[in-house]
């Protein structure tokens, strides 16, 4: 199958799941539940809930249970993006082509509707009753996962960063989550060891791979396809990447991550194909 169309079948396959687990609008609190739809399909590339369904097929993996999964994975990400955009984080006015949530509802109905979809995450997780993956969710959002990620992010503005301390940042505030994808579609579809550890250090890499083409994007993307308005990271003097070593540098870095990505996952041989487009077409975004 032609990755195009694979992506395009995995996306109708999670925006219905979504649909069907998020509430209704018309049921109260209406506002709400109209603000949690408004955000999760403002649009976005649904990679998370992808990467978590590729990595259960490829292990093995049969039937539904990973759709409650991905879909908790789609809305932890959602909810992460919603309060990220809140002025007294990045400040920014577009998301996924369409105005921030706070924009259009206020920031405290922001700050409420990505509380709600973080706890509507976990009684997706529940879905799947399995222990090790809501565990493993749970850590890579938390104090040092994503949310230590942002908070490194928050304390390095406007500060001079080390690479270090610029790849610890992107390795928790993204690459944490996008590696908790990978690793509990493997857990589900019941990976043996070997297999669980070559995705893991796919999602490693590819993780941190990443945050660096978002960094790089920020810079030289377009925003009608980006979606979201170029220069935040200048304009709040962030850590980034092409801050710390160039844009050239950055985007050699990144390469050479995609392709370490690639290489970890030989033992799965034609299996990881959509491993191997998925890290081209991360890079590719820039070229
Ligand atoms: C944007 O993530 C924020 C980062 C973690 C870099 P995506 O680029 O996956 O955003 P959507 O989901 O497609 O909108
Ligand atoms: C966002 O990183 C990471 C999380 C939301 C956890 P960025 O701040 O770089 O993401 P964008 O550029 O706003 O999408
Ligand atoms: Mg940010
Ligand atoms: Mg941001
Ligand atoms: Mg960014």
């Amino acid at each position: 199958m032609d990755f195009e169309e694979y992506l395009k079948k995995k996306r109708k396959i999670i925006d219905r799941a979504l649909d069907e687990y998020l509430p209704e609008e018309k049921k109260e609190p209406k506002l709400l539940h109209r603000a949690m739809r408004y955000s999760i399909f403002a649009g976005g590339k649904r990679l998370r809930p992808i990467i978590a369904i590729s990595s259960f097929e490829a292990v093995g993996g049969k039937g539904k249970v990973i759709l409650p999964v991905a879909c908790a994975l789609e809305m932890i990400h959602t909810y992460s993006l919603i309060h990220d955009d809140l002025p007294c984080m990045d400040d920014d006015d577009l998301r996924r082509g369409k105005p921030t949530l706070h924009k259009i509802h206020g920031e405290g109905m922001a700050v409420l509707t990505g509380d709600a979809l973080h706890a509507l995450a976990f009684e997706l997780l529940l879905k799947a009753k399995n222990f090790q993956v809501i565990q493993e969710v749970a850590k890579a959002i938390g104090t040092e996962g994503m949310i230590g990620g942002q908070v490194k992010d928050l304390e390095a503005e406007g500060r001079k960063v080390s690479l270090k301390q610029v790849e610890y940042i992107h390795t928790h505030k993204t690459g944490k989550l996008l590696k908790a994808s990978i690793r509990a579609g493997a857990i589900l579809g019941n990976a043996d060891n070997k297999r669980l550890k070559a995705l893991s250090a796919y999602g490693e890499k590819f993780g941190l791979a990443f945050q660096i083409m978002d960094d790089i994007l920020d810079i030289v993307g377009e925003e009608r396809v980006l979606g979201k308005k170029r220069g935040s990271d200048k304009a709040n003097s962030k850590a980034t990447y092409p801050a710390v070593v160039g844009l050239e540098k950055s985007r050699g870095i990144a390469y050479s991550l995609l392709k370490e990505a690639k290489e970890s996952l030989r033992i799965f041989q034609e299996k990881s194909w959509v491993f191997e487009k998925l890290a081209d077409y991360v890079y590719a975004r820039i070229v």
